[in-house]
């Protein structure tokens, strides 16, 4: 087992081991001040999971509810999030009682805003199941909803007082879901290199602990020193520029982690384009996604990349701030005109072809 502590605007411990929900009470007892426990969760992480979750909270005497959501992205609405905040009042949820968010990201970043806004906030704990929630969605205290208009628009930042990642069950996870973590890794090892970055070379369950462990020690760093996504933690949207453009275009039927990858990869050209990049730095990163199954193809043209990515909520007037790779383990925020975007992406994709 191992622990990463965080300081934050609150401090708090993030426990990343095999094995930790049947005894989750163990570790949450110290932090609990009120009786009443609210699971906010989703209905295949209930049907895997809640029973273990729910006997070690009872075998502790606390009163345990819960809300369960369908799976999947639309349920990370308004409507939910109205209702739950209903439910909780009905069932007399106090200041000083716990919300727990339990699941991927979907009811982790749901959970977040509930608990953040609830009475202006009450104790959260989040306890991810995917291996995108334990490496990312999970730390860092970024929470919300999406609207009509798009993703993530409501939200609020709200750090949790305490995170449980039981690695065990990521062995439940589909392929595709567990393949969208491992581009959210990949990023990681791009980003930090050295040993993170050799370890994803073998097949990422060998060394989860290890690497998991890794992601979120990076991330913690990064959200010690920016935890209001002011400057530094920009660095974390390594390949989610190009990404959520490629999502955005395809009606969301390509997912957060295939697009991504195919992110990194075109930024990769960019920044060997820029000559800030060796191309063998390119070949590297290609291997790497490449060899956990990622299609690099971006799919769409340059001009229509450039349009989605104007509607990007974090362009900010006629620039963007990329973020480019000059080696493994150094990558870089560089603010880029947006007149230039269409031309640098037709260059990546023609000049350095995949
Ligand atoms: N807050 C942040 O900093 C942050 C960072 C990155 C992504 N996100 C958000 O995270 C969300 C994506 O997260 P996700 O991919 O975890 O989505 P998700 O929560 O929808 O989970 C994906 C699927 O896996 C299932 N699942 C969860 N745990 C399982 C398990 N152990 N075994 C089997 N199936 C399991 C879920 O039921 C769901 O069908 C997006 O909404 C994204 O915006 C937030």
């Amino acid at each position: 087992m191992k622990r990463v502590i965080v300081k934050s605007s609150k401090k708090y411990s993030i426990i990343i081991g095999k094995g930790l929900l049947e005894n989750t009470s163990d570790h949450i007892l110290p932090i609990l001040k009120g009786n009443n426990v609210y699971i906010i969760t989703d209905d295949i992480v209930e049907s895997l999971y809640i029973s273990q979750l729910t006997k070690s909270l009872q075998r502790n005497n606390l009163v345990v509810h819960k809300y369960v959501f369908p799976n999947g992205e639309k349920s990370k609405n308004a409507k939910n999030y109205i209702d739950i905040l209903n439910d909780m009042a009905q069932k007399g949820i106090s200041r000083s009682d716990t919300v727990i968010a339990f699941g991927g990201g979907v009811p982790g970043d749901l959970g977040g805003f509930v608990a953040a806004t609830y009475l202006r906030g009450i104790k959260l704990i989040q306890i991810p199941t995917t291996l995108l929630s334990a490496v990312d969605s999970s730390v860092g205290g970024k929470t919300a909803i999406d609207l009509d208009k798009g993703k993530n628009m409501a939200g609020v930042f709200y750090q949790p007082d305490l995170v449980i990642c039981d690695l065990s069950s990521l062995n439940t996870l589909s392929d595709e879901t567990l393949k969208d973590g491992c581009a959210e890794v990949i990023k990681y090892g791009i980003l930090s290199g050295g040993l993170l970055f050799n370890q994803l070379k073998k097949p990422i369950m060998k060394h989860i602990e290890s690497i998991v462990y890794q992601c979120v020690k990076y991330k913690r760093d990064i959200v010690q020193k920016d935890e209001h996504d002011q400057d530094l933690r920009q660095l974390l949207n390594l390949g989610h520029t190009i990404g959520h453009a490629i999502e955005l275009l395809s009606g969301y039927k390509v997912t957060h982690g295939q697009a991504v990858a195919k992110g990194i990869s075109v930024i990769s050209r960019i920044s060997y384009n820029l000559s800030l990049c060796a191309k063998h730095t390119v070949d590297e990163i290609d291997n790497i996604l490449t060899g956990y199954g990622f299609d690099l193809n971006p799919m769409y043209n340059p001009s229509d990349l450039a349009s989605a990515i104007i509607m990007d909520k974090k362009r900010s007037n006629d620039s963007i701030n990329l973020i480019l790779v000059e080696d493994i383990g150094k990558c870089i925020i560089r603010k880029t005109m947006m007149n230039e975007l269409e031309d640098m992406i037709k260059k990546a994709i023609t000049k350095v072809p995949l």
